[in-house]
């Protein structure tokens, strides 16, 4: 795979690319964005997600060069692993409160964050790498660092939540630094 010189990155955020370029630079791949309209599928898993999303954009677009995208999420168990594939549409409507709220009463309050990330070469097809971090659901909201669901969630091994650490702490062991580093893994091959 080190025959790969150029990759780009479907997103519209601008952190994402500055992370996955501080860790595909080094192996001597440039990366860029790719700014477009991603169709997510209404499907159970994100491994669904990515796949379906990354044919239907290639056939669309008609994209000839290698490209990534990753999709997260924040999985419940007690709760069948929701919000899942929609913890973007549930954090944008109810929000951290509203998963307090469901999970009021519950004994199990194990989670997951999820991270998949597809990469695409065109001729060749998908392959994917998943990071999982594993831990539980707070009883209230904690913390003001990171963004999404870190206020209310506490990694294994922790007691703070994710947004009362730093963000180097998280990206110590955060499940998008383990699905990069399986990317990494791969392409350095
Ligand atoms: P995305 O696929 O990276 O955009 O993530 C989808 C949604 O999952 C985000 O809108 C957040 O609500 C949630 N999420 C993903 N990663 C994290 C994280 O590291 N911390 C907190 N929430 C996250």
């Amino acid at each position: 795979m080190t025959d790969l010189k150029k990759i780009n990155l479907l997103t519209g955020n601008t952190g994402k690319l500055k992370e996955i370029k501080r860790w595909l630079e080094p192996l001597g791949i440039e990366v860029t964005l790719l700014n477009k309209e991603f169709i997510e599928t209404q499907v159970g898993s994100l491994e669904e997600v990515i796949f379906q999303g990354m044919e239907i954009i290639k056939e669309k677009e008609e994209i000839q060069e290698p490209f990534i995208k990753d999709d997260s999420g924040l999985f419940i168990d007690d709760l069948n692993g929701f919000p899942g594939v929609y913890s973007s549409y549930f954090q944008g409507t109810v929000g951290n409160d509203g998963i307090l709220k469901l999970m009021e009463g519950r004994k199990n309050r194990t989670a997951r964050f999820k991270t998949v990330i597809g990469l695409m070469i065109p001729g060749i097809g998908v392959s994917m790498f998943s990071g999982e971090c594993v831990g539980t659901i707070s009883d209230e909201i904690r913390g003001k660092q990171g963004f999404g669901y870190d206020p209310i969630f506490i990694p294994e091994g922790e007691d703070r939540t994710f947004a009362e650490m730093s963000l180097e702490e998280k990206n110590k062991i955060s499940h998008r630094i383990r699905a990069i580093k399986g990317l990494v893994e791969f392409l350095s091959k």
